[in-house]
């Protein structure tokens, strides 16, 4: 599928496709700022292309004070000064293009960052002004405004809304932010953001990107009628089911995603788009309508322990789903907001989104202990499993290398908003955003020729692509090899479960005989007849060793 530019070019290219994300900062830094760069991007196309990936998905690289890693956008139509030019994006996407890969970039709709010139522009204005008007603000309560106008949480923990100080001085109106403060919130009902959004798809649509992730899909819409709910009579954002959340998951914003439908439409082939909406599992398929926006991001795997039975149930519902909607699934392990599943699956077993492993970050690494070994092995059974899957599979810088999590992060270099705003009970998401190491030495392991900006540990030299490259046995390895195997083997076509006594075991196959099996259990079982064509570890003669997924055509 990704093998050449003819391959990838029809209309559905994205339906199965292996989407590789890049996190800009950390990738690779080409001027020796410390910072990954565009062409730090550019100049690593061939390294992408060895891998197999049939689109790459580029987290924010526009101009950004990073408040939140870049997620607070200062210029929706440009490129960040310290991460290049608008030519050197044109370049990149062009030498991308030639190696038959895709181009996804994310779209930062439901707030701008507090330096984005219509931010400005409503601080500079007047209560009530057209300025306000693109932003939420609102009188705050008591009998100064001294107090907020509802006791909403931002998702980055502290209030959801901040004073202002007015034009003469005197403290004034409050906004609405649903993340930090450097975040405000836009107000969707304005035509003059919708109208600027659609540009800005245009814009990049137009200089051959070939399609959008969509941060905070389920947002954008809000009914803020007053008097406003009290934070206990709302329903969580994954548990609102109705549509009338006052932010969460309304109905009315598909009408959004309806009208960017259409000028994705125009273009041949049509651009595609990929929701994060945290929405409950039911109003999924809203937002990956082929009206709306195609797909949407399923996170129940990555929010799942290493287990065989919610393995299988998550990946039998999703399916079902996605026969009932007709939008591929999609899966995934990793992203730039988690703990890296090496290192969630070298943990004990827990509930949540990232589960014991937020203990294990505060506890500075110590409790509970990881076991780094058992982690990178049950990761690569869980990836090469993945990759077997109908639908397409979003991979994360760096799980090609099975890297953990960083932990050895100081107070001092922490940069993740959500580590300044929950002293004492988060440390934030840094822990995955650390920068590649390329090479086993140098002063940023070949990411650049500077420190880089987040540390990296000692221990990055043993997973650098340096030392991965020409192992046969390395986690680059086998990424490549089921990525250049899928290439030729992916269908649109569902699987079929073949039932083993073993409870531990999950074990299908695809129409074109194409099956894997995974052994989640303790003790080795036997293979089906067959060739293996990949495993994700040593096999015992013809057995399945714990914590290990073959391939068998
Ligand atoms: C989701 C992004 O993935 C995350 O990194 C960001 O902090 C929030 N949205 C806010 O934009």
């Amino acid at each position: 599928m990704h093998a050449d530019v003819e391959e990838v070019s029809g209309a559905d290219w994205w339906r199965q496709a292996a989407v590789y994300q890049i996190y800009p900062r950390s990738f690779s830094d080409s001027n020796g700022d410390g910072l990954g760069d565009v062409k730090g991007i550019t100049a690593k196309v061939p390294y992408l292309k060895s891998l197999g990936i049939d689109a790459v998905w580029l987290s924010p690289f526009y101009p950004s004070a990073l408040a939140d890693g870049g997620y607070d956008v200062d210029d929706y139509r440009d490129v960040d000064p310290r991460l290049g030019s608008l030519a050197d994006f044109d370049e990149m996407t062009v030498a991308l293009h030639a190696a038959g890969i895709k181009l996804i970039v994310d779209i930062v709709p439901n707030h701008s960052s507090d330096r984005h010139e219509w931010f400005k522009e409503a601080l500079a204005g007047s209560r009530g002004s057209a300025a306000r008007n693109r932003y939420i603000f609102r009188e705050g309560k008591g009998a100064e405004g001294e107090l907020p106008p509802s006791d909403w949480e931002s998702l980055f923990g502290g209030p959801a809304w901040e004073r202002i100080t007015e034009p003469d001085g005197t403290a004034g109106q409050w906004y609405m932010h649903l993340f930090a403060k450097e975040q405000p919130d836009f107000n969707w009902d304005n035509p003059e953001v919708r109208e600027d959004f659609l540009r800005t798809l245009r814009f990049w649509a137009d200089r051959g990107v070939d399609g959008f992730r969509i941060d905070v899909a389920h947002a954008l819409a809000k009914d803020l009628t007053e008097p406003l709910l009290a934070k206990a009579e709302l329903a969580a954002e994954n548990e609102t089911v109705d549509g009338t959340h006052p932010f969460w998951d309304r109905d009315e914003v598909q009408e959004i995603y309806a009208e960017w439908r259409a000028l994705f439409n125009e273009y041949t082939p049509p651009r595609t788009a990929v929701a994060e909406a945290w929405v409950h599992a039911d109003r999924r398929g809203r937002y990956a309508s082929p009206e709306g926006l195609g797909q949407a991001f399923n996170f129940d795997l990555l929010q799942a322990a290493f287990d065989a039975g919610q393995f299988r149930e998550i990946i039998t519902r999703n399916l079902t789903e996605s026969e009932i909607t007709g939008a591929p699934s999609t899966w995934v392990f990793s992203n730039h907001d988690v703990v890296r599943h090496a290192t969630r699956y070298g943990l004990p077993k827990g509930p949540g989104r990232n589960g014991p492993a937020q203990a294990w970050l505060m506890s500075g690494g110590n409790e509970p202990a990881l076991d780094r070994e058992l982690g990178l092995r049950r990761a690569r059974a869980a990836s090469l499993l993945m990759l077997a899957l109908p639908g397409s599979a979003y991979l994360y810088q760096g799980e090609e290398l099975g890297l953990h999590e960083v932990v050895e992060i100081s107070d001092a270099d922490r940069q993740d908003p959500t580590f300044f705003r929950n002293p004492g009970v988060d440390v934030g998401r840094d822990g995955c955003r650390v920068p590649l190491p390329w090479t086993t030495e140098g002063i940023a392991f070949g990411f650049g020729k500077a420190t880089a900006h987040l540390p990296q540990p000692e221990w990055f030299s043993a997973y650098a692509v340096a030392t991965q490259q020409d192992n046969p046995g390395s986690t680059l390895a086998l990424y490549r090899e089921a990525l250049r195997l899928r290439g030729s083997l992916q269908t649109e076509e569902q699987l079929k479960w073949i039932n083993h006594r073993n409870d531990a075991v999950l074990h299908f196959i695809r129409p074109n005989g194409w099956q894997s099996i995974t052994n989640f259990g303790v003790q080795p079982v036997a293979l089906p007849a067959g060739t293996v064509v990949v495993s994700s570890g040593p096999l015992m003669d013809r057995k399945l060793p714990a914590d290990t997924t073959a391939w068998i055509i």
